[in-house]
């Protein structure tokens, strides 16, 4: 970072962000590759104009004669919302500041802080700006102090703002439901604003909070956006009439006032943005930044076991003997970690009761949970469950215990979700009451590995402990961000897998204490596919949990190939949910060389640089590379999803390979497939789109279960 002339010149490896102080106006002049010291910027700036739709700041306030969406807006004693931040100074310091009571990126270089007062008032705003140089990501905060002697309300204050030149952009964004969480919609963008939010208390499934921007042909490069929060978010593209581009990224400031006392502070989570060539440098960089930035803890960059979990064998309905004869197959099939799901705990039989009971069923679990971990132990996997902590069930000890720790609004029915109340996470008592209870079970029988489900929305917020409406929202993320730190730090051995209706709250947030998360309910390979590209824009192979399940499959009744599901499920933290009682010794034969071949390469499938070969969402087939770092080996893999009965005659090929190195490439086992010749040549020719690989797609005759799908593993290593 450097200051010179009023400017800020604020570095990564790759990339510049400049910033200039113009009499107290930060002005946002640059944001792209990387510029050299030194030089007089002014050429960027001098005939810019300051006013009105014109002006590109790092934050923009209701009062400044600016007429687009807002970084913060405050409620001055409930009489003007008028405020002018004019800039003070800056401060550059190593490292970054710690964020109280919310998570946040580590390891970050050097951070400015940008000091802001009101024009007229003692309200003071703070801005971060921190860089990650081996990842070319910037990450911001913001923090509002109220130093005057009344008290204001915060209606808004965003993370990050992005002024940006021209209009030219795509916005791509990541949306979808239960079973079809963040597929990757391109918007093409005209003036006016395009909102991407969450307004159901999680980061949620419909429109998660990573979205990016590819500026096409007058602005080039590619720019990428997240948010480092768990609840309601908003992320804000105003395209204006004076072809000017504004990006806002924060918490969504839907019923949200935060009162704010005389001496108090807020703090907005943190937001992270990334400036790449293209889609696919960007994707890089996240990744990087995830991995070495978001993820903590003993799990951060190691290899993750390989787990069965019961859900789809079983569902509810299992026994103790059940679950012993699956982990008798579990063990032969080589696996590592055995997970209880849903059903153990309370008197559990079905959705409608017991959330809340964190103790074993010992109708089910005649000795607990301890008595099936040992036997689990006996058979050299480790053991792990299923919670869903945040929820309450109107049938359970707890709340006919403690009616006043569920949400619910006094004179309403509630709106019930699976029978489900959402805990009053911003009751402390709630908080003391599940670190405990979860406490005991995970002691009782020394788990290593705990799923954290969060299956219903919110809607009937209300707190009787003293916050307005309009902070609850918020307040319960922190409740559950003090939940989570409390349980990851006293279990720090323990593998906390995310999970909510599949995957409904995939957020920076919820990694920083959990480094996996369950991507989708859907683990059909097909749809699978789509998910997993889609996932994969803004987050990396090592937190994407994958499993096979059976065929039919549950979510959508299509069948595929055994083969074609592990293709698509090793491209994440692999592994199996189904009865594999009911297996064929074929099947069960295939899933052990699947877990062997797993196993032999799990640190290049979930840590090698991730590449698209082909979308899924633009053609009739997908493909995926994943590359070493000295780029000696990759495993790849090419999926045609429309296959066609007597396959026509396409060409294929991979990417990031290094030019300079011979590299033998040869198919996975896979039973299905026609004949291919392992072959040796160099990475320019592999790079290019231009290899016939016969008729190995060739469905015809062929695969076992009529598929429309076709996938194929290529395993790629340097030629000794
Ligand atoms: C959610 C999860 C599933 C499973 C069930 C159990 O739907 O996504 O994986 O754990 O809950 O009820």
């Amino acid at each position: 970072m450097k200051f010179y002339n009023g400017y800020i010149k604020i570095d990564t490896k790759n990339t510049s962000l400049i910033l200039y102080n113009d009499a107290g106006l930060l002005k946002k002049i640059y944001y792209g590759s990387r510029l050299n010291d030194g030089e007089d910027f002014s050429v960027l700036h001098q005939y810019d104009c300051t006013d009105s739709f014109t002006r590109k700041t790092v934050n923009s306030s209701f009062g400044e004669y600016d007429f687009r969406e807002s970084f913060v807006l405050v409620q001055n004693g409930g009489k003007s919302f008028t405020n002018r931040f004019i800039f003070q100074g800056h401060r550059i310091f190593p490292g970054k500041p710690v964020i109280e009571g919310l998570p946040s990126s580590h390891g970050g270089k050097e951070t400015v802080e940008l000091l802001f007062k009101e024009r007229d008032t003692d309200l003071v705003l703070k801005q971060y700006l921190t860089v990650f140089d081996d990842c070319d990501v910037i990450a911001a905060g913001s923090i509002i102090e109220n130093n005057t002697d009344a008290a204001v309300d915060v209606c808004r204050l965003m993370s990050l703002q992005l002024d940006l030149d021209g209009v030219d952009y795509e916005l791509l964004t990541f949306d979808g439901s239960w079973a079809r969480e963040r597929l990757m919609s391109r918007h093409g963008l005209k003036c006016g604003i395009h909102i991407t939010d969450s307004k159901c208390g999680a980061s949620s499934s419909y429109h998660n909070p990573f979205i990016m921007l590819n500026g096409k042909n007058t602005a080039g490069g590619c720019y990428g956006f997240n948010l480092v929060y768990s609840g309601n978010h908003k992320e804000i593209v105003e395209i204006s009439p004076f072809n000017l581009t504004r990006v806002l990224v924060g918490m969504n400031d839907f019923m949200f006032n935060w009162r704010l006392e005389p001496g108090k502070a807020f703090q907005a989570p943190e937001a992270v943005m990334a400036y790449g060539a293209d889609e696919q440098a960007v994707t890089s960089q996240m990744h990087r930044f995830v991995n070495n930035h978001i993820i903590r803890g003993k799990h951060a960059k190691k290899p993750r076991p390989v787990v069965f979990n019961n859900w789809e064998a079983t569902y509810f309905n299992f026994t103790y003997d059940k679950l012993l004869a699956l982990a008798d197959i579990a063990k032969d099939l080589g696996l590592e970690l055995f997970v209880l799901d849903d059903g153990w705990f309370g008197k559990r039989n079905g959705e409608d009761c017991s959330m809340g009971d964190w103790y074993a069923n010992i109708e089910k679990l005649p000795k607990g949970l301890a008595g099936l971990a040992a036997e689990i132990r006996k058979r050299g996997m480790e053991f792990g469950f299923w919670v869903e902590p945040e929820m309450v069930s109107e049938d359970s000890e707890l709340y006919r215990r403690h009616p006043e720790y569920a949400m619910r609004i006094p004179g309403r029915s509630p709106w019930l979700q699976r029978s489900e109340l959402m805990l009053d996470y911003m009751n402390p008592e709630v908080r003391d009451y599940i670190v405990n209870v979860l406490s005991e079970a995970i002691e009782s029988c020394d788990a290593k590995y705990i799923k954290w489900d969060f299956n219903r929305l919110m809607t009937d917020v209300y707190s009787p402990n003293g916050a307005a409406a309009t902070e609850y929202f918020h307040r319960y993320v922190l409740g559950l961000y003090a939940v989570l730190d409390r349980l990851t730090k006293k279990f720090p051995e323990v593998l906390f897998e995310g999970c909510a209706s599949g995957g409904a709250r995939y957020d920076l947030g919820m990694l920083c204490f959990m480094p996996q998360i369950w991507t989708s309910d859907n683990t059909e390979a097909c749809d699978r596919i789509f998910i997993q590209e889609g996932t994969l824009y803004g987050y990396p192979q090592s937190t994407m949990s994958a499993h096979m399940s059976i065929c039919p499959n549950h979510q959508n009744k299509k069948s595929t190939s055994i083969e074609n599901r592990f293709n698509v499920a090793a491209a994440g933290v692999f592994g199996f949910e189904m009865d594999f009682t009911e297996c064929c010794k074929d099947d069960l034969d295939a899933m052990r060389r699947h877990v062997e071949f797993y196993k032999a390469h799990r640190e290049l499938l979930t840590y090698g640089m991730y590449h698209k070969l082909y979308s899924a969402f633009s053609g009739d087939y997908a493909g995926w590379i994943v590359v070493s770092e000295d780029r000696q080996e990759a495993i790849a893999t090419i999926a045609v999803i429309h296959s066609k009965t007597n396959f026509p005659y396409y060409r294929f090929g991979f990417t990031g390979l290094d030019p300079a190195i011979r590299y033998r490439v040869e198919m996975r086992n896979q039973s299905n497939v026609g004949r291919f010749e392992p072959f040796v040549a160099w990475g320019d020719l592999l790079n290019e789109k231009v290899m016939n690989f016969g008729d190995i797609f060739d469905v015809t005759d062929r695969e076992k279960h009529s598929d429309s799908i076709a996938t194929r593993m290529f395993y790629i290593r340097k030629d000794d």
